[in-house]
């Protein structure tokens, strides 16, 4: 189920990618968006609890002066309704993006685990919204809930009876009721926030660009399909001919078909499935990086580019020169490699046969990368002869390698191919080492599609490091000819082949490559 389900969502991004142009993809920016869809909610509804009436007698008309009033507390209310609805859209596509993905393996549980009451709170602060307009729809919404309510017993006496009679709804009960709707969504952006701490950066406002076509985008909706009411509650009579809202209130006829406890019995079940994915579908959980503390000199680059917040800077340990070490919390860890790219001492020039960096995985370690890249380097160019020959370094999540390989040479383009976990760990000094002093006519990296990273900053940072805006960045020496990156989802086979065959074109332009004058020298 998860394969088609992230083929699909790779089809579906591909797509929007070509009128948004990677960084301003929706798809991708999914967590953002809901982020920012709950500040229009939150801003909306400011607006509109000044002109609320907080009176079982004054609330629906509170709310139809503001219905009427369609140039401002009109736009206010539809708006309120509409970011509230796409809110629920979003989370539940952006669920089941980051399912299809799998981003809940090993440490990244917390973010899923702490999704899940994100829906719960989400769908109260929907409904307790629906309750206030008290027209046929709040009293519809009002009985069923309380039924439902009801039927666990903590009450004493039966609540929904309350909205059986006018008499039994007071005006302080309508106040609490607002204390609910503004208390619900306040505990809702607390657990936003639960659900996104333990992320370095996490990305919680959208491209600008993005703000403004959703923002438009939900006025002009507004404008056209203005929120209505319903005929005002009457507690004398039934609700029928609802105009229903299926994003918030699609619980409420299942409900009526199935009765408050089987319906009981579908949330909590469905609740606990979903919590429990992380367990269900698990994965191996790969060893975690550790630091060799004798190469470690401290300076905190594994730290500021881990995407997790894995790595913690604490005072030294061993009486070297240096004030600081990195200390990785291995529960936390996912094993992206992303420190081993950004450490210094991660380096294949070295000679000692051990090749110990500052931080390093078990699996694949740097000296495993560092042989395998010779052997690899070795084979191709023996295999390419005259022709060129292309050292490739591939993240785990991105294109198939092998596929790719087998499709170059059918097109006489000689690859050697070499994956890594994500292309951030990638340290930049291979890609030196496979020009400057390998035997590659080029080098290409590829990873996951633009903004789509498996491991949130590994093309982010790759890029950076190879523009020289990060360190460790890709030494000057290397001719930036000679270099290429792609970045494309596993369905973008097609178009990566393109791109590499226009690269081996292009080295086949170039004049013959130097022989290797480098022994250090950084720039
Ligand atoms: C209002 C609802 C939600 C908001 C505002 C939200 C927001 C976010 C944000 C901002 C991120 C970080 C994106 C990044 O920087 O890469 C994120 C990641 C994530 N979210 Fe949500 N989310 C919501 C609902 C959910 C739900 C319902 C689930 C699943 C049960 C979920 C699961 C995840 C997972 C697994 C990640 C990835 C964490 C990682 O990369 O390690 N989210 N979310
Ligand atoms: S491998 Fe390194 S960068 Fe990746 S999560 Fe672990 S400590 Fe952080
Ligand atoms: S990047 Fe390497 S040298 Fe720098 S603090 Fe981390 S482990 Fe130590």
């Amino acid at each position: 189920m998860q394969q088609p389900l992230r083929n699909f969502f790779q089809h579906i991004e591909t797509f929007f990618d070509g009128p948004f142009d990677g960084a301003l993809n929706p798809m991708r920016q999914l967590g953002s968006l809901a982020f920012f869809l709950y500040w229009i909610v939150a801003g909306s509804g400011i607006y509109i609890y000044i002109f609320f009436d907080t009176s079982v007698s004054g609330a629906y008309e509170s709310v139809e002066w503001m219905t009427n009033q369609w140039y401002l507390a009109g736009i206010m209310r539809s708006l309120h309704r509409y970011a509230s609805d796409a809110m629920v859209v979003v989370a539940m596509v952006h669920l089941l993006r980051e399912f299809s993905y799998g981003r809940y393996v090993g440490a990244r549980w917390f973010a899923w685990f702490t999704g899940v009451p994100i829906i719960w709170f989400l769908f109260f602060s929907g409904v307790s919204g629906y309750w206030l307009v008290w027209d046929m729809l709040a009293q519809y919404v009002a009985i069923g809930s309380m039924e439902w309510l009801d039927w666990l017993g903590i009450f004493g006496k039966q609540v929904a009876n309350n909205f059986l009679s006018p008499i039994t709804i007071t005006d302080r009960f309508f106040t609490l009721l607002v204390f609910i709707h503004i208390f619900v969504p306040l505990f809702l952006l607390f657990i936003m926030w639960f659900h996104v701490m333990r992320l370095k950066s996490p990305r919680i406002n959208p491209p600008k660009m993005l703000m403004i076509s959703v923002s438009l985008a939900l006025v002009v909706l507004s404008l056209v399909y203005p929120a209505t009411s319903h005929d005002k509650a009457d507690l004398s009579t039934v609700a029928i001919n609802l105009d229903f809202d299926w994003f918030y209130l699609i619980a409420y006829p299942l409900f009526d078909a199935i009765g408050p406890g089987p319906m009981w019995a579908v949330g909590i079940g469905v609740t606990i499935l979903v919590s429990l994915v992380p367990l269900l579908t698990r994965t191996k959980r790969e060893p975690a990086a550790f630091v060799s503390l004798e190469k470690c000199n401290g300076c905190s680059r594994c730290a500021s580019d881990c995407p997790y917040d894995a790595i913690e800077m604490k005072p030294r340990t061993d009486g070297l020169k240096f004030d600081i070490e990195a200390v990785v919390d291995a529960n936390a860890c996912v094993a992206c490699g992303i420190c081993v790219g950004a450490c210094p001492v991660s380096t294949p020039f070295r000679h000692d046969e051990q090749l110990v960096t500052g931080i390093d995985l078990p699996d694949p370690s740097l000296k495993s990368l560092r042989d395998s890249v010779v052997d690899t380097m070795n084979k191709t160019r023996a295999k390419a002869g005259q022709q060129n020959a292309i050292m490739v370094f591939g993240c785990a999540n991105g294109i198939n390698l092998e596929k790719l390989s087998a499709e170059a040479k059918a097109n006489n383009i000689h690859m050697g191919i070499l994956q890594v976990p994500c292309s951030g760990m990638l340290p930049p000094s291979f890609i030196d080492f496979a020009i400057s002093r390998g035997s590659m006519d080029g080098v290409v990296v590829m990873g996951c599609s633009e903004n789509g990273c498996y491991h949130r900053f590994g093309q982010f940072w790759t890029e950076d490091r190879i523009n020289q805006l990060r360190d460790p960045n890709l030494r000057t020496r290397v001719p930036r000819e000679r270099l290429a990156t792609i970045w494309a989802d596993p369905t973008n086979l097609a178009k990566a082949l393109n791109q590499v065959s226009d690269f081996n074109k292009k080295l086949s332009s170039l004049p013959a490559k130097q022989p290797s004058t480098t022994s250090g020298g950084d720039k």
